[in-house]
Order: C-alpha cells, then sequence, then structure tokens
C-alpha cells in the first residue's frame, strides 16, 4: 500500500519497543522496575477531579469555541503571567490537546518545505519527527555532557543558517534534566532577535526545579514576544497527561494560525477536560509543590546511588524527573560497543527487569535515561538491580553475548 511521505519520513516512537518488552515480562509475573515512565505517579489531584464531574453534571460536554472555553484561555494567560511573569492577551493563546499538540500545531503552522529547524541534543524524541513530518530539515546540535547539557548562545549561533526557522529549547529538559540559566537565555534571544529565528520554548516541566533552580519562561524577558512562542503543558504539572491539556502563547497571527489547523482538526479539546484545566490552574500550587518536593528527594537517592555504580557518571540535572547517566565505562567489554546503549537497555530488561530507555532514542548513545516518577521504594528496588547488574552480572551478559 502507498502510504503518504509524510508519514513514510517519520519513525515510530523509539521508546515503545522497550515498553512493548517489559509488557510480556509483567504479563508473565515477573516483577519489573521500571523507569521509564514519562509522567508523574501521582493521581490527578482531586479538586481538579471533581472540577470535571461537576462539568458532566452541568451538561458541559458539547463543543466549546476550538481556541478553548474563554474562562480556560484568561485562566491560562493569567497562571503563566504570575508564575513565569509573562504578558499575553487572550487572542494570543489557544488550548490545544497536550503540550504536543501545541508543538505540532506551532511546527505545522511555520515550516515550509526544507525550512531548518534547530534541535538540541540529547532532544525529547518527538521534535526531529514533527519538523520532517512538516517537510522541515531538523538540525541537530550538540550540548556537552561536561557543560551540563546547557546549551549555549555562542554555539546556537554557529549553527544558523538562512533557511533556519525555528529554534527548540526545552528548559528543563526531557531527557538530560537540564536547566537553562536565565542569562543563557537572554543571549539566546538576542541572537535569535538577530537572526530571525522563532524560539519555539516547550515548558512541559517548568516546575520540576530543585536546588537553587527557578520556574522561568524567556517570555518574561523584555521585547521576547516578537521572538517567542510558548508551548506549554499541564500534563506534568497538575499530574493530568491523560487529559490531553496544553496551551500555545505566541503572537497573533501564530495564535490565529495554530486556531486554523485546529479548527480544522480535533475542533477543540475536549470539553470536560478543559473545566478540570480551569480548576487545575486557578485552585493554587499545593498538590504540585508536594509532588515537587517528594520528586526533590528521589533526584537527590537516584544519583548518589548512581553515582555509586563503577563506570556509571552521572551530572546533577536541576529539573525534570529524569537523570540521565553515561554508562558507556560500565558496558564496555560487555560484547556491546561502548556506546550501544539500545543493547544495554535490553539485556538491563532482560536480566535485571529494570525498564530503562536508551540513550539513542535521544540522540545521545552512550547515555540511559532513568526516570524517577517511581516510588522511593522501587527507586531503592531498582538502583539494587542496576548495582547488581553492571558490577556483578556483567560477564555472565559478556559470556552470553561472546557466544552467541
Ligand atoms: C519535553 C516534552 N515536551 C512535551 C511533552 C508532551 O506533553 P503532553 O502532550 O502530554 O502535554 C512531553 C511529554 O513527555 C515532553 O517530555
Amino acid at each position: 500500500m502507498e502510504l503518504a511521505d509524510r508519514v513514510n519520513r517519520i519513525e515510530p516512537s523509539a521508546t515503545l519497543a522497550v515498553l512493548m518488552e517489559k509488557e510480556k515480562l509483567t504479563a508473565r509475573g515477573i516483577d519489573v522496575v521500571d523507569f521509564g515512565p514519562g509522567e508523574p505517579d501521582f493521581p490527578t489531584p482531586e479538586h481538579i477531579k471533581r472540577a470535571a464531574i461537576k462539568a458532566i453534571e452541568e451538561n458541559k460536554t458539547k463543543y466549546t469555541p476550538s481556541a478553548g472555553v474563554m474562562p480556560l484561555r484568561q485562566a491560562a494567560i493569567d497562571w503563566h503571567a504570575k508564575y513565569l511573569g509573562s504578558s499575553y492577551g487572550p487572542k494570543e493563546c489557544v488550548i490545544n490537546c497536550g503540550g504536543k499538540h501545541s508543538l505540532f500545531n506551532v511546527i505545522n503552522a511555520l515550516i515550509n518545505s526544507g525550512d531548518e529547524v534547530l534541535i538540541l541534543a540529547p532532544y525529547w524524541v518527538s521534535y526531529p519527527e514533527m519538523v520532517k513530518c512538516a517537510d522541515g530539515t531538523p538540525v541537530i546540535l550538540e550540548t556537552s555532557a561536561d557543560d551540563g547539557f546547557i546549551p549555549r548562545a555562542s554555539e546556537i549561533e554557529k549553527a544558523i543558517t538562512p533557511r533556519t526557522k525555528i529554534l527548540i529549547v526545552n528548559s528543563p529538559a526531557n531527557p538530560t534534566g537540564a536547566v537553562i540559566p536565565e542569562s543563557e537565555f537572554a543571549k539566546i534571544l538576542e541572537v535569535a532577535k538577530e537572526n530571525g529565528v522563532w524560539v519555539l520554548s516547550d515548558e512541559c516541566y517548568s516546575h520540576f526545579v530543585y536546588g537553587d533552580a527557578k520556574p522561568f519562561s524567556i517570555a518574561s524577558l523584555p521585547g521576547a514576544k516578537d521572538h517567542v512562542i510558548i508551548s506549554a503543558s499541564l500534563s506534568k504539572t497538575f499530574a493530568m497527561t491523560g487529559w490531553r491539556m496544553g496551551y500555545t502563547l505566541a503572537p497573533q497571527p501564530i495564535s490565529d494560525a495554530v486556531l486554523k489547523l485546529q479548527s480544522q482538526s480535533v475542533s477543540n479539546p475536549t470539553s470536560i477536560a478543559q473545566y478540570a484545566a480551569l480548576e487545575a490552574l486557578r485552585g493554587g500550587m499545593e498538590s504540585v509543590e508536594k509532588m515537587i518536593s517528594e520528586f526533590a528527594k528521589r533526584r537527590r537517592r537516584i544519583i548518589d546511588g548512581l553515582r555509586k555504580i563503577p563506570g556509571v557518571s552521572c551530572h546533577e540535572p536541576a529539573g525534570s524527573f529524569y537523570v540521565f547517566p553515561n554508562v558507556a565505562g560500565a558496558i564496555e567489554g560487555n560484547g556491546a560497543t561502548s556506546a550501544d546503549t539500545v543493547k544495554a537497555a535490553k539485556d538491563l530488561l532482560e536480566h535485571a527487569h529494570v525498564v530503562v530507555i536508551p540513550g539513542e532514542a535521544f540522540g545521545a548513545p552512550g547515555y540511559l535515561r532513568i526516570s524517577y516518577a517511581t516510588s522511593m521504594e522501587r527507586i531503592e528496588e531498582g538502583l539494587r538491580r542496576l548495582d547488581n547488574f553492571f558490577r556483578v552480572e556483567k560477564p555472565v551478559i559478556s559470556a552470553a553475548a561472546t557466544r552467541g
């Protein structure tokens, strides 16, 4: 069957294969420690769930305006202004079905065939695929582990060409957890202004920050609005991944274009979820703060635990709920090339029953993405298994690999 080029150009999610293997083991009754999750292990807070139930009872179950109901658009603008220092108006805000939908819409609203989109590696798996789907060209710019994977404006400037239309930034980042300092954001904005490039800021993890790091948006910088597009998500912040709620903040011509795409595709985000989102944005940050303080403890534990494993090095990320250790030193001589973390992840699942996502999925072989969106008890068990795998079982794996 002949499918459209846009589908043939893109790859299915690289994380899917590992997760399917995990399902097979779980179905056999095997206890698997899952460091794969890209979502908080906390339930959606009660007050948000109740708002959705109330919306159903009040029959708020019909089409809404494509951009979302006005109270929700206003609440998104107000929340972003209060917690991240921006100032947008209702015509500059469109509610989307999750942050991913916002990014997809923005890329499709701006990219013509051959336009370049600058993506910082290690990157979230979907960026290059979304760009390819829009017939754009993803241009990958490596960030350095020695610099905590923080992108530098000077390097970005060197990678810009006359065809560069968008630079995607993601702070805190998936998979590295890197947080771009305010001062670097200011320099990135200057580079974008001088070169006529849009900064598409994916703020999915904005509030997952630890230590001295504070939630920050590039939209709060003076003069940012004409050069910046914000893709925001309620998924992680309010433990609402399944509700599919996110929004775009952008100058009106871009917001209108996003709206046009949306009106001819999904029509509107689910009405009931919109009322849940309204409550999330208006209902205070208490549940968010509780979740973040729990994540902070887990982050400390997992970094300390990983650093004790010979051959594993782990930088200390200031944000998100992932750590991104380099395990190349630990898998060398394992029958795999040092960079082959796809094999390492497969072996880990098969032999130690631990799910991790190989760095290859994010353009970074040699690394593993480990999510600490799981209980402290599972983290302890997972660390024990990882340590055992890299320290003790290594020769067993090595022998198996040699045999076959
Ligand atoms: C970096 C990043 N951006 C965007 C998203 C999309 O989030 P959602 O569509 O659930 O709002 C994710 C989800 O994993 C992510 O990790």
